[in-house]
């Protein structure tokens, strides 16, 4: 009987471990991560096994407290939120099930991971709720211990993300894969902060998620989706490239330094990108502030766009294509434009699935 409650408690306590690893992501790497999944669900079986009294219990149903319901709403929610979880980790796993349909959704993922974290931290501190006269102080701590999970969830991972991680790709693996046939001459064009940049001699050491090494080589993520595009479709590829001043080495200095621009309204000098000869342009850009890097409304307001067909693919850092649609819209006056895919930062060197779907629905 006490070896089972210890059973118990161990697994309880390492589901949480577990939760808060989960979260290091950008440190423990795809491997881990999709093991530690499945050790997670594994001991919520244990779990449930043990609690299996309480699960009858709620079945019955019969009087309850205030607290108890709640506690039982937030378990039944929690269930759920793992439950969905479980689906969409399949639907993002590359190791292990490879086979289950990829739904490309991380940012779906890692927001249902906040919820799961945050109603894993109420539903334990309930447990301690329900049992101590000291009602206030419980209620306080489990409050100020549900904000700190969301804040871990929604900005402490993505900003570890885009700041820490130097990732080495595969060029070949990363940008090879299924050709489609496009229609109309297709130019794409990409603007990304390598070759804008004045970067520092130890960039390697510093660099965020925004820069990739791709075998040795310093890339940017927009140049390899580009890259990608360009496999697929056969299509020219051109960058959007500053002839005044570059952006700062260090990644916070360069989104000081594009507030500034956005704020003042700024059209950095580029060199021309000359788009007349194409049907179709490919435009490849990172979220910035929100909406387009100022070099990305000088590409666009330079050129002339009656008639022709301008696609979105965006890369991000939690958000989807915010307002840059918009503003697109609005620069490139007289295009058809039409949002491709938004690309979450950490997902672009494996985003070559999600960039031969979205150009098949295109051209199909
Ligand atoms: C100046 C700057 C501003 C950014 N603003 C946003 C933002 O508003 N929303 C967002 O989701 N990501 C934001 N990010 C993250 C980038 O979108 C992400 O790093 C990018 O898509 C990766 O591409 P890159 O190689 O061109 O940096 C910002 C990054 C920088 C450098």
């Amino acid at each position: 009987m006490k070896l089972k409650k210890a059973a118990g408690a161990a697994a309880d306590i390492l589901m949480y471990v577990i939760m808060l690893v989960q979260m290091l992501y950008a440190f423990t790497g795809n491997t881990l991560h999709e093991l530690l999944g499945i050790a997670f669900f594994i001991c919520l079986a244990v779990h449930i096994v043990m609690k299996r009294g309480w699960v009858k219990g709620l079945l019955k149903g019969g009087k309850r407290s205030g607290g108890r319901r709640f506690f039982d709403a937030v378990t039944v929610l929690l269930f759920v939120c793992i439950l969905v979880l479980m689906i969409s980790s399949m639907g993002v796993s590359r190791m292990i099930f490879p086979w289950f349909p990829y739904l490309g959704s991380a940012d779906l993922h890692r927001y249902l991971a906040t919820a799961v974290l945050t109603l894993a931290v109420i539903h334990g501190g309930m447990h301690g709720f329900l049992r101590t006269q000291h009602k206030k102080r419980a209620a306080f701590l489990i409050i100020l211990g549900a904000a700190a999970s969301v804040a871990v969830g929604t900005a402490l991972v993505p900003y570890l993300s885009r700041h820490f991680k130097t990732v080495s790709i595969d060029y070949e693996a990363a940008v090879r894969g299924e050709q489609i046939t496009s229609s109309g001459r297709t130019l794409a064009v990409y603007f990304t902060r390598v070759g804008n940049t004045d970067f520092a001699p130890d960039v390697d050491a510093v660099s965020g998620a925004s820069l990739l090494l791709a075998d040795g080589r310093l890339t940017g993520n927009t140049a390899l989706l580009a890259d990608m595009v360009a496999d697929a479709i056969h299509c020219d590829v051109q960058a959007i490239t500053l002839t005044g001043e570059q952006y700062p080495s260090r990644y916070g200095d360069t989104v000081s330094v594009a507030g500034k621009e956005l704020r003042e309204n700024a059209r950095p000098a580029i060199e021309p990108v000359d788009i007349s000869g194409y049907d179709e342009v490919i435009l490849i850009y990172p979220i910035w502030w929100g909406t387009v890097p100022m070099p990305v409304a000088s590409f666009l307001e330079q050129n002339e766009w009656n008639g022709k067909k301008l696609r979105l693919i965006a890369t991000q850092g939690s958000s989807g294509f915010v307002s840059s649609t918009a503003d697109i819209q609005r620069m490139a006056d007289g295009a058809e434009v039409t949002e491709l895919v938004s690309i979450y930062c950490d997902d672009i060197p494996h985003a070559r699935p999600q960039i031969t779907d979205c150009l098949r629905r295109l051209y199909q």
